[in-house]
């Protein structure tokens, strides 16, 4: 199997580090190809919950390598933290060895930091995102490649200096840049990551040539995507399908799979429209936000709920072409006496089965739902019972309470897109594939 792209379906936070989690025990390369450490994934290695950031997922799977890929922008201090908290806990450095971070990579300095810091319209992370990708496409950003040069070129670094100083005065931060601070910053990241900066593209180039399985891990959401998602509400990249190739160096013709990961139910974090919206603090919407411990692993905010939107479901599958979903958190719904699905928008008094692009048309959108009988609430313990008896048994989703299936098979119907796994917990037992299917793998296999 070449390379298979995971991305997130809706506005982020799906749970994609457990899906990845699975597929990577049958990677040989596990490669974030966007975004940086606005991205967060939870771990849980036996009694210890790891949360990481730009480290590929795919790093709990001791036989998978690790690539920070191309189209990547990194923070290397928060890398550094992220590396120490897998030491700690491993007594593995994986830096050099079977982690590698890309030339092309750009990195995240403390000045787009202080500069995302200014940011009052879209709710960013604060991670200095925007302003790093921002920097690169006009051409002034530094990546990875660059830094031996730059460290031997004064003038250069002072002219880097002086332009990050008026940006921040232009948005009225106060903090300034040093010139000497930032050049020891620089010597720092060289030393400290030197060994681990490769050519990555040209590695899982040749890792494919091999017939090695290459997984390719997207960060944020569909939603989210710069190009394709509800602009201006989005991240700084292109988090789809497209890119998930250009991001990690290689061409698009490896990709056999692309798995979209949607929850059971709706949420999103940040500021921007969202029709299927609920009322955080009664009924159903606070039922998912408590049960669903929807609380965001990047900056703890707490996460909008809502029903799950097909509108934006077959949007994001109209853009990544989708060969199979993992629904995620189907646990979670149980205990509602009712669910609603989102099958179309009332666009001021007009039924439509799109996304408006203008997000203030967005806005108007009144969801048209379609119900659906609820399901008991079940112990965690339950969930995981289940899925063994699914995974022993070989009864995949005829396990699932009857009204649970029935939701899930029309979730089916409507996309037109088969699921491939269904979570039912936070555990990684806690997991029940469709039969035969790429999922449909032993829980054990392979990790720390
Ligand atoms: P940025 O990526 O920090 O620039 O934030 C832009 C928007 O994307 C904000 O609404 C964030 O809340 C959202 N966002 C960024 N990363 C994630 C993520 O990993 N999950 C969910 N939302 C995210």
């Amino acid at each position: 199997m070449p390379a298979s792209v995971v991305l997130g379906a809706q506005w982020g936070d799906e749970g994609k580090g457990k899906a990845i989690d699975q597929l990577a025990a049958e990677s040989s390369w596990a490669v974030r190809f966007q975004g940086g450490n606005n991205a967060g994934h939870t771990i849980v290695l036996g009694d210890t919950t790891l949360k990481l950031h730009q480290i590929p997922s795919g790093v709990t799977s001791t036989s998978c390598n690790l690539v920070l890929g191309d189209g990547m922008v990194i923070d290397p201090w928060v890398l550094e933290e992220e590396l120490d908290r897998w030491y700690n806990l491993t007594k593995e450095r994986p830096e050099g060895k079977r982690l590698f971070i890309s030339e092309r990579a750009a990195v995240i300095l403390p000045f787009h930091k202080l500069y995302d810091s200014a940011d009052k319209v879209v709710g960013t992370t604060g991670r200095g995102i925007g302003p790093a990708y921002r920097d690169r496409i006009e051409r002034v950003g530094i990546r990875f490649v660059d830094i031996p040069f730059l460290i031997e070129d004064s003038d250069k670094i002072e002219e880097t200096v002086d332009r990050m100083n008026k940006q921040l005065d232009s948005v009225g931060v106060l903090e300034r840049i040093e010139v000497i601070s930032f050049k020891s910053q620089l010597r720092w990241i060289l030393e400290r990551y030197g060994d681990s900066i490769k050519h990555t593209g040209s590695m899982i180039d040749i890792a494919l040539k091999n017939g090695e399985n290459v997984l390719l891990e997207g960060a944020q959401g569909a939603m989210l995507d710069i190009d394709q998602g509800t602009y201006p509400f989005v991240t700084s990249s292109v988090t789809s399908r497209a890119n998930a190739t250009h991001g990690a160096g290689i061409h698009p013709g490896h990709v056999t799979n692309c798995f979209g990961i949607s929850k059971a139910y709706t949420t999103r974090v940040g500021n921007g429209p969202f029709p299927t919206e609920l009322p955080y603090d009664e009924g159903p919407g606070q039922h998912m936000a408590m049960v669903g411990h929807e609380f965001g692993t990047t900056t703890g905010r707490p996460r909008r709920t809502g029903w799950l939107d097909m509108v934006s479901l077959s949007d994001s599958h109209r853009v990544n072409g989708y060969t199979g979903i993992v629904l995620t958190k189907l646990d979670v719904l149980g205990g509602l006496e009712e669910l609603n699905i989102c099958t179309k928008y009332d666009l001021e008094g007009k039924l439509i089965d799109y996304m408006p692009t203008s997000c203030e048309e967005l806005a108007l959108c009144k969801p048209v739902y379609e119900t659906h009988p609820g399901f008991p609430a079940l112990s965690e313990q339950e969930w995981i019972e289940m899925a063994e008896i699914a995974r022993e048994g070989k009864e995949g989703f005829n396990v699932l309470p009857e009204t649970a299936l029935s939701y899930v098979r029309r979730i089916e119907e409507l996309s037109g897109i088969p699921i491939v796994s269904i979570g039912v917990g936070p555990d990684r037992k806690a997991s029940i594939a469709s039969l035969g299917g790429p999922f449909d793998v032993d829980p054990e296999v392979a990790t720390f």
